[in-house]
C-alpha cells in the first residue's frame, strides 16, 4: 500500500481491492480495463487463477495494477512453503494462507517469503467472512467467531506474519489488540443496501474504515453492478468520506 506521497496519507485507492471474481482472462481484462484510472488494486482469487494461470497476474501487474493473489495456502509446512516460492515469482504484492493450517505452516509460509528477492507481503486469513456461528461449530471449532478469529489472527502474529484478513466485523478488536503491529485487511464489504449473498459477517464500506480496516476487499458490488466504474467510485468516495473523519 503506497501512501499518497504528498502527504503521506493513506488515499481511498491505496485501500480498495477490486476482486476480479470471473471465470476467463478476457473477462478480468475487460472488467480491470473498466476500472483503469479508478482502482489500483485487483485480487485474484481462484476461480480466474486456475482459468487463466499466472500470465493474467503478469497481464495485469503489466497494466499497472497492484495484485492481491488470493490462493489461501492450506498445507503441510514444506508444500505452503514452496507455493508461496512459486507464487512469490509472479510479482503478486499480496498472498494468503489459511491460518487455521497451524503455527509451524504460517512459520514455513514466513520463512519462504522473506527468503523471495522481492517478497509479497503475507495475510493469514482467519475465520471466511461467510462463516456465522452455525457453520463454524458445524466444522468442529466450539469458539464463536469473534473468540476463534482473535484465536487464530494470535497464531499468525506469533508465526511471523502479521497480515491478517478477517471480517469488519472484527477489525476493531484485532486493531484494539495488536494496535499497528498488524496490517488488516477486511472482505465482507457490502454498500448499504447491497445483497450480502452468501457474506455473512459483513458491514458498510464506511464502517470497515472506521473500525480500522487497512485495506477493503470488494467484489460482486462492484463487478456485478451495470457500471463497475461507477460503482467503484461510489465505494472510494465512502471510503474517503471515512478516511477523513480518522
Ligand atoms: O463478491 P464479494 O465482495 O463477496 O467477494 C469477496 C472476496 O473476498 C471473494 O473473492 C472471496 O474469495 C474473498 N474473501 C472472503 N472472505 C475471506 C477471505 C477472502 O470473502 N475471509
Amino acid at each position: 500500500m503506497e501512501p499518497d506521497a504528498a502527504s503521506g496519507r493513506r488515499t481511498a485507492e491505496d485501500t480498495l481491492i477490486v476482486a476480479l471474481d470471473v471465470p476467463s482472462r478476457d473477462r478480468a481484462i475487460e472488467l480491470a480495463q473498466s476500472l483503469q484510472g479508478v482502482c489500483r488494486w485487483v485480487k485474484v482469487g481462484l476461480e480466474l487463477y486456475l482459468a487463466a494461470g499466472e500470465a493474467v497476474v503478469r497481464d495485469l501487474t503489466k497494466a499497472g495494477f497492484s495484485v492481491f493473489l488470493d490462493l489461501k495456502f492450506h498445507d503441510i509446512p514444506n508444500t505452503v512453503a514452496g507455493a508461496v516460492r512459486s507464487a512469490g515469482a509472479l510479482g503478486a504484492s499480496l498472498l494468503t494462507v489459511h491460518a487455521s493450517g497451524g503455527p509451524e505452516m504460517l512459520a514455513a509460509a514466513a520463512d519462504a517469503a522473506a527468503a523471495l528477492p522481492n517478497p509479497p507481503r503475507l495475510l493469514a486469513a482467519t475465520v471466511l467472512t461467510s462463516m456465522n456461528a452455525e457453520q463454524l461449530h458445524a466444522t468442529g471449532v466450539e469458539a464463536d467467531p469473534l473468540d476463534q478469529v482473535k484465536r487464530l489472527a494470535g497464531l499468525a502474529m506469533d508465526s511471523g506474519i502479521s497480515g491478517l484478513v478477517c471480517s469488519p466485523q472484527e477489525a476493531a478488536t484485532l486493531r484494539g489488540q495488536f494496535g499497528g503491529q498488524t496490517f488488516l485487511v477486511t472482505p465482507g464489504i457490502r454498500p448499504a443496501g447491497a445483497a450480502a449473498g452468501d457474506q455473512k459477517r459483513a458491514a458498510t464500506p464506511g464502517a470497515a474504515i472506521s473500525a480500522g480496516a487497512d485495506m477493503l476487499v470488494v467484489g460482486r458490488p462492484i463487478t456485478a453492478a451495470p457500471s463497475p466504474a461507477a460503482a467503484a467510485d461510489a465505494i472510494l468516495a465512502e471510503i474517503r468520506s471515512a478516511l477523513g473523519s480518522q
